[in-house]
């Protein structure tokens, strides 16, 4: 079993938070999607002998092609790989890329899953953010999926933004349950360097929410949530009826992935490769047969690092027996240790031979996570 990562490097603008990699000069689409196919034709192999579970196109914004171009890329992934009937396919998607037509042909095309990148319905958040859309907008793609045939909605919410108040937050909140829609992710703000909110931050224009405000929203979002039926399987991801982005989950599971496109990452157990973040140089490289990837094989303190990584922050936790199979007794032993006093304090639980993360312990995982990690003792 095996996912297939795809990025689509362009946006009409940029978000004064986002640093994903992204051009909004779009000069480059064709040339663009045609390097896109000789990637898959010369990768084609890598994944020989899996069957692939999960497609996700992601960005960028995906939705800013067309969806005779969408569908050029799932059918040549199709014809190039083995690719599970029932594979989860999903699209990211802006609010306001999305029309009724334009979703049909994606239904056509054999997307089952779609991700709506909301952020908030609330038009103060919204414009603070640089986002296209409206309220009505986000409102209004929701309901327009739902009428195309997506039963498998996602959408993205931020929270932890400069001055948002708990009831701006619990209102947002209260909007999403009420168009029902199957999973949602919620991200706390992060300040990347680069961005317009991280100068602005530098610059004393904006400043971040106090920790008090930031765990109260978290802990408003998971108690409405969970209340609605949801389950909170990941720090920033609620699903119901088991719909969990099996995309995401395969990466937590550490199953092998690759990631076609600028910036793209692939993993496979032994090795992480990652694409050049830069469309031009990408075109070039492919156009004239040369590299335009760096790779890193996995040591097997990497290994456990990453194993570390992935899955603390999920509800299925860290796995003793895992660690015991996997590695080598100084990095079980050092987990034990540096386990223990987050068990003690209640942060963490061990149940079934797992270790997973309770509420407070959720909050402060960055801090946990830096304890677990085993740093090189060269
Ligand atoms: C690849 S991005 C966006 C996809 C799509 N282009 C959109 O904007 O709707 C995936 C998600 O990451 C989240 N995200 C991006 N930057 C973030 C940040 N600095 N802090 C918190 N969440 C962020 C947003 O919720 C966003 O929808
Ligand atoms: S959040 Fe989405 S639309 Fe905004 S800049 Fe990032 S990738 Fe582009």
């Amino acid at each position: 079993m095996a996912g297939i990562y795809i990025h689509i490097p362009f946006c009409k603008t940029k978000c004064h938070y986002c640093d994903f990699y992204k051009s909004t000069d779009f000069s480059g689409k064709i040339d663009f999607l045609s390097a896109l196919k000789k990637e898959i034709d010369q990768r084609k192999n890598e994944l020989k002998g899996h069957k692939i579970e999960t497609i996700y196109l992601g960005g960028g914004t995906p939705s800013v092609l067309k969806a005779s171009e969408l569908k050029k890329i799932i059918e040549h992934l199709k014809a190039q790989f083995d690719v599970s009937t029932d594979a989860e396919t999903t699209l990211e998607a802006n609010p306001d890329d999305l029309t009724y037509d334009f979703l049909l042909e994606l239904r056509k095309t054999g997307f089952n899953r779609i991700s709506i990148g909301i952020q908030s319905f609330l038009n103060d958040d919204l414009k603070r953010m640089n986002r296209r859309h409206h309220s009505s907008d986000a409102i209004g793609s929701i309901t327009l999926a739902k009428t195309a045939g997506f039963d498998n909605i996602s959408i993205d919410l931020i929270y932890g933004l400069p001055n948002q108040t708990i009831e701006a937050w619990q209102k947002n909140l209260q909007q999403a349950i009420e168009l029902n829609v199957q999973h949602i992710s919620a991200y706390h703000l992060t300040y990347h360097r680069g961005t317009v909110f991280y100068n602005y931050l530098q610059t004393g224009k904006i400043k971040e929410i106090p920790d008090e405000r930031s765990l109260e929203q978290f802990k408003i979002l998971k108690e409405l949530l969970e209340k609605d039926g949801f389950e909170h399987y990941e720090i920033s991801n609620f699903a119901k009826m088991g719909l969990y982005s099996r995309h995401n989950k395969s990466y937590w599971q550490r199953k092998s992935y690759l990631g076609l496109g600028p910036s793209a990452h692939s993993f496979d157990q032994k090795k992480r490769r990652w694409n050049v973040s830069n469309v031009n140089e990408y075109l070039k490289a492919i156009d004239k047969g040369k590299k335009y990837w760096e790779e890193e094989f996995l040591l097997e303190q990497d290994q456990y690092n990453d194993y570390i990584i992935t899955t603390l922050r999920t509800m299925w936790g860290i796995s003793l027996n895992y660690l015991q199979d996997n590695f080598h007794n100084k990095y079980v032993n050092h987990f034990e240790r540096e386990v223990q006093p987050f068990v003690k304090s209640g942060h963490i639980q061990f149940k079934n031979e797992n270790y997973t993360l309770i509420t407070e312990g959720l909050f402060i995982s960055d801090k946990i996570m830096e304890n677990l990690l085993f740093v090189d003792d060269l």
